[in-house]
């Protein structure tokens, strides 16, 4: 080719290039769409927008670009609205719920919208009907029987373990909600290490900030095969192996059911529901299909309840130990409405600072910032500007809870914006408010959160407990004696957000505290475990009689039980410890009992 003919070529092509560039620029900028910042074609915004601390940036947008409470941004070909008003939110996500309840596909998780595994994150699916629908029933139920004193036993844990392990706090913090789901899914709290493992890691992988694929969304679309593509790989072994975990938990129930060793939980609520429906009212009452899907609904929900109520919980011991005023104002009330005695579920309408004081750190330190996002299913107009049919609309929960006129001096912890008259958000009688119920962390219309009584109520037991036994302070350094600061800005950047790792000091608020605390745990696992062994020597089926007289039990853990040397010991110290050796001397049962409940050595003097 001629260099005369390739320079003209070069120059056709490039202009050609460059209309085409203006031409996406005016349609992606152009006037019928919502403001917000200047947009270029495909990329959008992708460029300036940070990975970490994401909403910070969206709200720095929304000061800028925001008209009446709503603006646009795009990335890599995704078209966003982002809402700050919590009206612009009622608008769109509750009274034209019909067409806006829809999730985004997730790049780095296999077809979300489409599959039945992680009921948040459906797309508005027949199994997303049926699931939200069963699982809200499990929920209600369980939050009208007090959850079966699970949330007041794993609280008394959680205690003990907090005054042998101080500095593993944010290990049995979390440790502690996964072993609520547990118990309240498969009856089961020594599976919470493997539960909590599994939500975390399906946190990162649908965070935005997780795997790179779920920014730059192409990369997942490389080929299969050798080293070009790790990230589908990786998430092809997370997978399989988070539902063969949830299989395996629903069939070892389905087993002990026929074994007669199964208490009532919800996966047994489930099994003996569906078996007793005649197929025909199966599928229109239940319809769930069969073991796959009921395993995934009820893992899921062990899973949801772990990271969104881990987080609250540590930003609470946040909150107390940077604000001593509050945490005395807490303890007072605890100490006054509940006697002295540990705080329990009953004592919840006469708790408002506590309330307030949860529900202020959840404000003030919201856990899923930038909201979920949901996926609009049609075009539509609203106040006059375009949005297109897949369209995601985040609702930034950062942006609600700092609007100076609804919660002035937004930046700084002020409970007393729930407590006292004349503050935008006071509302009474404080025996029913201020309630998390409601509040727009949850979310909005049709895919609103189906955890919030679950949430209110785990906090306020955990939290009562927390202050009723410790004055919670900041650690001091060993060497200078100075105190460790504790960071109030530092957090990870998953869709659900806690605090980094930080230091500080749990003191028992007295000698007394302490004993009772240690009393109060004692006393509950000792009836635990005497309860499930009444449940196993009432129901274990007869023909079980003879594998269980030879059992060999394999404890999970070390129990120290004095200072016994052989095991058989420790099983008959054991059975008569619990009051076993009285109900037929099932050394063995009272062995398994152990080994099963507590989640640490424990030593007995
Ligand atoms: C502080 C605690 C929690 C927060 C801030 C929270 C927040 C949220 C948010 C923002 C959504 C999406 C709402 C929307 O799309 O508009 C959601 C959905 C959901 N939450 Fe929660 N949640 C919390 C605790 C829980 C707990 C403890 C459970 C149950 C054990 C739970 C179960 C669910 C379920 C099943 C959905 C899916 C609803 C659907 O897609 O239809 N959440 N939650």
């Amino acid at each position: 080719m001629q260099l005369i003919t390739f320079i003209i070529l070069t120059a056709f092509l490039a202009g050609l290039a460059l209309v085409h560039f203006v031409r996406a620029f005016k349609e992606i900028n152009g006037s019928k769409y919502p403001p917000g910042p200047t947009q270029m074609p495909w990329i959008g915004r992708i460029h300036d927008l940070p990975i970490q601390l994401m909403w910070l940036k969206f709200k720095e947008w929304a000061d800028l670009y925001a008209v009446n409470g709503f603006y646009r941004t795009t990335m890599l070909g995704a078209n966003f609205v982002i809402v700050t008003d919590e009206k612009v939110a009622e608008d769109l996500l509750v009274e034209r719920a019909r067409t806006n309840s829809d999730r985004p596909v997730i790049r780095s998780l296999f077809n979300n919208k489409s599959s039945m595994e992680y009921l948040p994150l459906m797309g508005r699916s027949q199994y997303w009907a049926r699931q939200r629908k069963l699982t809200h029933a499990y929920l209600t139920e369980a939050t009208n029987a007090h959850y079966h004193g699970v949330l007041d036993f794993e609280a008394k844990r959680w205690l003990a373990r907090l005054i042998a392990h101080p500095d593993g706090f944010q290990a049995s913090l979390e440790d502690m909600a996964a072993k609520v789901m547990c118990q309240l899914v498969w009856d089961d709290p020594l599976l919470s290490g493997e539960c909590a493992e599994g939500a975390w890691g399906l946190l990162r992988q649908m965070s935005p900030a997780g795997p790179i694929t779920n920014v730059l969304t192409p990369l997942w679309h490389l080929p299969d095969v050798g080293p070009l593509n790790p990230w589908k790989r990786a998430e092809r072994r997370r997978h399989a192996a988070q539902r063969d975990w949830w299989m395996e938990r629903h069939l070892c129930v389905r087993e002990k059911m026929a074994r007669g060793e199964m208490r009532p939980c919800w996966t047994r609520q489930f099994l003996e529901r569906s078996s007793k429906m005649s197929s025909s009212s199966a599928a229109s009452v239940s319809a769930i299909d069969g073991d796959p899907e009921a395993s995934c609904m009820l893992g899921m929900l062990a899973l949801v309840g772990i990271f969104t109520v881990a987080g609250p919980l540590s930003y609470f011991l946040v909150s107390m130990v940077t604000h001593p005023h509050w945490q005395a104002e807490v303890q007072k009330e605890i100490d006054e409405a509940c006697k002295g005695q540990l705080p329990t579920l009953a004592d919840t309408p006469n708790l408002p600072v506590l309330r307030a004081c949860i529900k202020e750190t959840m404000r003030w330190k919201p856990n899923v910032p930038t909201g979920v996002a949901h996926e609009t299913e049609a075009d539509d107009v609203y106040n006059g500007y375009f949005i297109p049919k897949g369209t995601r609309i985040l609702p930034l929960d950062w942006a609600f809870l700092r609007n100076p006129k609804k919660y002035p001096d937004p930046d700084n912890f002020r409970p007393e914006r729930w407590l006292e008259v004349g503050w935008p958000t006071y509302q009474g009688p404080l025996t029913q408010y201020p309630t998390l119920k409601g509040m727009s962390s949850f979310g909005w219309g049709q895919r609103q959160c189906l955890g919030q009584s679950l949430t209110e109520d785990e906090l306020v037991v955990a939290c009562g407990a927390l202050a009723w036994c410790f004055n919670l302070r900041p650690k001091r350094d060993p060497v200078t004696g100075l105190e460790l600061p504790v960071p109030v800005d530092k957090s990870n950047s998953l869709l659900i957000i806690k605090p980094d790792p930080f230091d500080m000091a749990f003191e028992p608020r007295s000698e007394e505290r302490r004993q009772e605390a240690l009393r109060l745990w004692c006393e509950a696992e000792s009836k635990d475990m005497r309860q499930r062994a009444d449940f196993l020597n009432r129901h274990r089926t007869q023909e079980d009689e003879p594998t269980r007289k030879n059992a060999s039990f394999q404890p999970p853990y070390e129990v120290v039980v004095g200072d016994m040397s052989s095991a058989d010991e420790k099983k008959d110290e054991t059975a008569y410890r619990f009051g076993l050796a009285a109900a037929g001397g099932e050394a063995e049962v009272a062995w398994q009992l152990v080994s099963h409940s507590s989640a640490f050595p424990i030593t007995m003097q």
